[in-house]
């Protein structure tokens, strides 16, 4: 059998992965700016994470959500506390795209209403719902095509105050990324994210933040949403949340009321999943990642701006983007070939650094120093 060819690859396989960096079969090393898509949060192979998913696996591994699991009210607790949600409640599911096809489902129940608002450039996955409230056609198949999601301009809230004036009470949820990553990371303004909150405390529409690339302390804060200081009824998260263990979950907000069966799951929230999850938020804290995520993100943009030939340079935290100019246009390619530097994209031309949140200094350096040599190669104009 052969795989199904969805993926354009790069030619290198890697075999082992510490910290920042990863190996491929020859021994040569590779430093990951990427986290393999954002997911690598707390660095490969953290060992107090390896010690508790290794601890749980000579445990149980896995039992169906029929029976009562502590580890998900462990989970659910620390949660709460690191990110400052205390009063949420936690569902817990296996990706990002299932995160928000439960949290879009979950506010049409809450609301009884059917119309959902996202957002140009949005990307929330590729499940039904979550694919039809991502602003790329080639993702969805006919069947995904609905007339329930509409998209309205990303950071125009005059836009989004006159659909609600017109559409108020037929929405169900606005669903909007903190910082969007797919999108080639473009941040929610504050002021946006408060017209949100206001039209959704209006009409009595569910505000989603999907926090799955933006949150988990990747933007200096728990969720990059907060930065604009009102809160969001259902917050999506994955990637960043197991540091490669699968694992993924919604908060919710108590006005949100549980009722048996309408979300389940077989996979979420199983034992070893709750582990991993668990070792990330403690190692977030006991290492203060995120507030280094803040100080180290603020000095790469810094350095990245010295370099005026990279454009918009843009971002919080350890989620940067920048525009590569068209003659510079092999330099991601050249960055991994070259300088054995993995770094993210997104099109037409963005290079996207999600690296993860404990990223040493003189590592985030060497990506200084190899734009520099790449910059130096250019023909004076
Ligand atoms: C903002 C956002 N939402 C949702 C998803 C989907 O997550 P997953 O691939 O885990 O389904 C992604 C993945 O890139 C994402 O960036």
């Amino acid at each position: 059998m052969k795989l199904f060819d969805v993926y354009p690859l790069n030619n290198i396989t890697i075999t082992r992965a510490k910290g920042s960096h990863v190996w491929d079969e020859q021994g040569t090393a590779y430093l990951d700016l990427y986290g393999g898509h954002a997911v690598i949060s707390i660095g490969h192979g953290h060992p107090h994470w390896k010690g508790r998913i290794e601890e749980q696996l000579s445990k149980i591994s896995f039992y169906s959500n029929s029976i009562h699991i502590p580890l998900q009210e462990a989970l659910a607790e620390k949660l709460g506390k690191v990110s400052g949600k205390d009063d949420y409640q936690l569902f817990l599911c296996n990706s990002g795209a299932e995160a928000n096809e439960n949290a879009l489902k979950l506010a049409s129940f809450h609301t009884g209403r059917k119309k959902i608002v996202a957002f140009s450039k949005a990307f929330h996955g590729r499940t039904s719902l979550a694919v039809a409230a991502t602003d790329n056609s080639n993702y969805r198949a006919p069947v995904n095509e609905t007339d329930n999601v509409t998209f309205l301009p990303f950071n125009n809230s005059q836009a989004l105050k006159d659909h609600f004036i017109k559409h108020g009470n037929d929405i169900a949820a606005v669903i909007v990324e903190g910082i969007q990553g797919v999108g080639g990371i473009h941040i929610a303004e504050n002021e946006f994210l408060q017209t949100i909150r206001q039209c959704c405390d209006t009409y009595g529409a569910v505000y989603i933040a999907d926090s799955v690339q933006c949150g988990y302390g990747r933007s200096g804060k728990f969720f990059s949403h907060d930065y604009a200081g009102v809160p969001a009824d259902i917050y999506s998260m994955a990637k960043g949340m197991g540091n490669g263990f699968p694992v993924a979950g919604i908060i919710i907000h108590p006005a949100i009321k549980p009722k048996h069966f309408q979300l389940g799951t077989t996979f979420g929230g199983n034992h070893l999943a709750c582990a991993a999850a668990l070792a990330v938020l403690e190692v977030l804290e006991s290492e203060q990642l995120i507030d280094h995520a803040a100080t180290l993100g603020n000095w790469l943009m810094q350095e990245l701006r010295q370099l005026t030939v990279l454009q918009n340079v843009r971002g919080r935290g350890l989620m940067i983007g920048f525009d590569v100019p068209e003659h510079l246009g092999a330099l991601r390619q050249r960055l991994l070939t070259e300088h054995h530097i993995f770094t993210g994209e997104a099109k037409p031309r963005v290079i996207r650094l999600l690296p993860s949140l404990a990223l040493l200094q003189a590592e985030a350096g060497q990506l200084i120093d190899a734009l520099k040599k790449e910059i130096a190669l250019l023909p004076i104009s």
